[in-house]
């Protein structure tokens, strides 16, 4: 079956001959590192999913429960509005949100926003049969292309929504650029949501990054498979281990590939050449935690006015209403 709503906003991101910039910038400053869309071809996105569902990983469904428990109030204050989400994946919690507008609007219009083009299509074709009477586009790029790919001339009004805490992926620096952009995207009175995980014990936060089952590890090195796929790399993944410690000082969890020898790994698309010593690492992925406090001053900051907030019974997990 053809999804013929969707809209593919980088062919090249889809085409081996992706230029893969910021994989040469990454792998070859000190200390190495790399951006963490990349954990996301098909496996990687399936790997995600058994992520959600693994005992120790508390962020999924503890969003989903404040979802389930607050996304009527949530459709209530923004009335109708064309809803664009982030970083969409399988849209499985979307789905209480796109319950909770049908119940104040015959027809909304949904556009989930992906990398991963094929967790997307899958999911605009479930949701398209599930929800027959909303009107559901796909666009299928990084966040930076869709944001700049949404018209800046609509009617209705608009929430943007970043659930899973991927904002926390950003650096700080990075988060303010991030936010800034959704600022710009969005006309006065408009929305946006985010779910942001918070700060909590190490023991919690660390447990729910190094699974029991080695799922996570299993995502972590997938990105080494995807780079090996998409650059025509060498990568043996037998040679890096996964580990994922907590920053303290900077309330983030880290996540690396360590190298157990030496050796010389080529990506021949991107005609590089890259030694690895034993005991470097690739640092893959932050995932920062937050302070509800100083987040909102940050949104304020942005002209992302904190309307409401709610969180689980632990206060583990926060979604955030703001206004434009
Ligand atoms: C942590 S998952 C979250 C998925 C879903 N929103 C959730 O809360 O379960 C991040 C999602 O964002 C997508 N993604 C990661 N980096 C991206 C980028 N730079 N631009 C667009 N999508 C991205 C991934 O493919 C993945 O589906």
């Amino acid at each position: 079956m053809i999804i013929k709503s969707l809209t593919i906003l980088d062919e090249h991101y889809q085409d081996l001959n992706n230029d893969g910039e910021d994989v040469i910038q990454g792998l070859t400053q000190t200390p190495k590192s790399l951006p963490p869309k990349y954990f996301y071809d098909d496996h990687g996105s399936e790997l995600f999913e058994q992520i959600c569902e693994l005992p120790e990983y508390y962020p999924t469904r503890t969003e989903t429960w404040i979802l389930s428990q607050y996304a009527d109030e949530i459709a209530q204050i923004t009335g109708c509005c064309e809803l664009v989400e982030l970083g969409s994946g399988s849209s499985t919690k979307t789905r209480l949100l796109l319950d909770a507008y049908r119940k104040i609007a015959d027809s909304c219009r949904y556009l989930p926003i992906d990398v991963s083009g094929g967790i997307l299509k899958t999911s605009v074709f479930q949701l398209q049969e599930k929800y027959p009477d909303f009107s559901i586009h796909g666009l299928l790029g990084t966040y930076e292309q869709a944001l700049s790919h949404l018209e800046s001339n609509y009617l209705q009004s608009r929430m943007l929504f970043f659930l899973g805490s991927s904002m926390g992926n950003f650096t700080p620096q990075e988060c303010d650029k991030f936010l800034n952009q959704i600022a710009h995207t969005l006309n006065a009175g408009d929305y946006f949501l985010l779910g942001i995980d918070l700060q909590k014990p190490t023991e919690i936060l660390e447990a729910a990054y190094n699974d029991s089952q080695e799922v996570t590890a299993a995502f972590n090195l997938n990105m080494l498979s995807h780079l090996n796929w998409r650059f025509q790399g060498n990568f043996d993944l037998s040679l890096f281990t996964h580990q994922a410690i907590y920053n303290q000082a900077d309330a983030q969890i880290e996540m690396y590939l360590h190298c157990q020898k030496s050796h010389l790994v080529s990506l021949d698309v991107l005609n590089l050449k890259v030694s690895f010593q034993a005991g470097e690492s690739i640092l893959t992925e932050i995932s920062r935690k937050f302070d509800l406090v100083n987040l909102q001053k940050q949104l304020a900051a942005q002209r992302l006015k904190p309307l409401k907030v709610w969180t689980d019974p632990q206060k583990w997990f926060g979604l955030i209403l703001c206004q434009a």
